[in-house]
């Protein structure tokens, strides 16, 4: 884990985030080979972009090219012979854009896997929504 020590607030609802956040994690440990791969969680705020970024990589098995267009659709799995429903991702990826966030994905087969959530800050939630209300008047 490599939290930042203090990051702005961001609007939203507690209980989904925290779902992305699991989603996230558990798909990193069944890309585990073995004991001795890791995952490695960290949080940022970027500036220039007003968003707070949560990073999930993996020394996992990686993700084929072909697939990481369909990750996020329903139903897509590689794990149906292990229970995978394919769920997962297409509930988070919901969640996320129900956030005004963005989900990003950086793999390669044998490389492991860096899953990225960029959510805005409450800040520039409570802007947007201003100018929003300003042009509609
Ligand atoms: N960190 C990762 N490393 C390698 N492959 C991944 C990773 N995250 C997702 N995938 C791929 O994306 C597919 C879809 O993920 P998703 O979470 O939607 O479903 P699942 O994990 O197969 O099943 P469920 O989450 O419903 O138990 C996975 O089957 C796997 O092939
Ligand atoms: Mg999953």
């Amino acid at each position: 884990m490599d939290l930042a020590e203090s990051l702005p607030p961001v609007w939203g609802d507690a209980q989904h985030l925290e779902h992305v956040v699991v989603n996230l994690v558990v798909n990193a440990l069944e890309a585990l080979p073995d004991a001795g791969c890791g995952v490695r969680v960290s949080t940022r705020y970027v500036p220039e972009d007003h968003g707070l970024v949560l990073e999930i990589a993996d020394q996992g098995v990686g993700i084929a090219p072909q697939h990481l267009a369909r990750l996020c659709d329903p139903f897509f799995t590689t794990k149906a012979a292990r229970g995978g429903t394919g769920l997962g991702l297409a509930i988070t990826a919901t969640l996320v854009h129900a956030h005004s966030g963005r989900l990003t994905f950086h793999s390669a087969p044998g490389q492991g896997t860096c899953v990225c959530v960029t959510l805005p800050s409450a800040d520039s939630t409570r802007t947007a929504a201003a100018a929003r209300s300003a042009e509609a008047r």
